[in-house]
């Protein structure tokens, strides 16, 4: 019964969040503190919306700009020296010298804006919600996952000082890079309300600075981990029959493993990948308009002419800020992601199961755990530690009485 009201309790925490998060309308924009700026946000996509198709140009496009260009001159209306200067040509004279300096007006950004500031808040917060409800979930159902066959009292070196390291270097960035991302992410419609624009500008600019350093740490905790693990993350054909028996977590399995089960590499290899994606767009943000990236991606993939196939287009030719836009939107998609799946590994790694923890908290595990989870890795390890004169724990062995 406990454990059914903890689990409503964070479903009501998380629901009025993705709630909050679903409304950009006009109405929440006023709610913040800058009544100017919402007032012009405002007008602007009140004025996009009355434009319909004619005055809507969608991302990347630029099929007649240099026509329009041309035309520009005596006898041309506002409206097509407007649709020219939206597009983005290098025929702006302008004193900034930047990549982007010749794009004066770009409208993609509304739409950036509106998807950052609904959907991508929406379903992202509603993400987490979800996965810290299953959890919740599978608690009440399962409980702690014990040693089955009890605490032996004897451990064994599980983890070595460098990387456990590398492993509390790349959770303590995730989880500081997550923090300050969602503050800054969450400021117009979340935490201004709540906090009012001078107290969160002051955090807003702390956050964007921990942000912008902190992620160095993570790109260097990613290589560590890559390196140091990369051998043990190898898929190998046991990991299907770990998958066929519930890894021992669901069921009474005990699956064959060395260091890393399948259900660890189900983490590793997302934690690689995605964050070595997290870090390029992320650079690409560090760096405005020094790093593109998404033209040269998209114009890749629409080389394999499976976009062709699957009958829609990417734009292969994107502004400067259209650039900036995508970059940002695929950091927080990625991002939001990962942040679900290492919920779901740190509730395993703390409470989820009896003792994991220790693995990177002292670095020695008891050796019941690890015969349970990582059976063929023990005999691995003891036969090494036979040859090394050691005891599994790392000790030297006693001299036989
Ligand atoms: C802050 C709470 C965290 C706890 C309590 C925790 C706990 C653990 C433990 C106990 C292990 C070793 C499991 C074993 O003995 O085999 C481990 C491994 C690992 N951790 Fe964490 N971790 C945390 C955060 C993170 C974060 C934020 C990341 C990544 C962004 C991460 C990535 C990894 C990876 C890639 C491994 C190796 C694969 C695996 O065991 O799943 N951890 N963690």
């Amino acid at each position: 019964m406990r454990s059914l009201a903890a689990l409503l309790t964070v479903l009501m925490l998380a629901l009025p969040f993705s709630a909050l998060a679903q409304d950009p309308s006009p109405d929440r924009l006023g709610q913040t503190g800058d009544a100017s700026s919402n007032a012009a946000l405002q007008s602007i996509l009140e004025r996009q919306q009355q434009a319909g198709s004619t005055g809507e140009i969608p991302l990347g496009a630029r099929d007649n700009a240099a026509d329009i260009v041309g035309q520009l001159g005596a006898g041309t209306t506002d409206d097509q020296v407007y649709r020219a200067i939206r597009l983005g040509t290098d025929d702006v004279s302008t004193q900034v010298r930047s990549p982007a300096a010749g794009v004066l007006i770009q409208t993609g950004g509304m739409r950036w804006q509106q998807l950052r500031d609904g959907p991508i808040q929406t379903y992202g917060l509603s993400l987490l919600g979800g996965m810290v409800a299953l959890l919740a979930l599978f608690f009440v159902f399962r409980g702690r996952i014990k040693i089955r066959s009890g605490l032996s009292g004897q451990t064994i070196q599980r983890f070595a000082s460098i990387e456990r390291f590398g492993h509390w270097l790349l959770a303590s960035s995730f989880i500081i890079l997550g923090l300050t991302g969602l503050y800054v992410l969450l400021g117009r419609h979340q935490l201004i309300p709540l906090k009012g624009p001078e107290a969160y500008a002051q955090g807003a600019i702390a956050a964007k600075w921990i942000h912008n350093n902190v992620a160095w740490a993570f790109m260097l905790s990613l290589v560590m981990i890559f390196f140091m693990w990369v051998w043990h993350n190898i898929p190998s054909p046991r990991d299907w029959q770990w998958f066929r028996q519930g890894g021992g977590i669901i069921g009474n399995g005990h699956p064959h493993s060395k260091k890393f089960n399948a259900g660890q590499k189900v983490i590793f290899w997302p934690t690689l990948i995605l964050g070595a994606t997290i870090s390029a767009s992320g650079l690409s943000l560090l760096f405005p308009f020094e790093l593109p990236m998404f033209a040269k991606t998209f114009s890749a993939i629409a080389a394999t002419g499976i976009p062709g196939l699957l009958g829609f287009t990417l734009p292969t030719e994107l502004a400067p800020h259209e650039e900036m836009q995508y970059a940002n939107l695929w950091h927080t998609i990625v991002s939001f992601v990962l942040m679900a799946i290492i919920i779901a590994h740190i509730y395993i790694g703390s409470i989820g199961m009896q003792g994991a923890f220790a693995a990177m908290g002292s670095g020695k595990v008891d050796l019941n755990w690890a015969r349970e989870h990582h059976d063929l890795w023990v005999e691995e390890q003891e036969e090494k530690a036979a040859k090394r004169g050691k005891t599994l724990d790392g000790g030297a062995v006693a001299p036989a009485e």
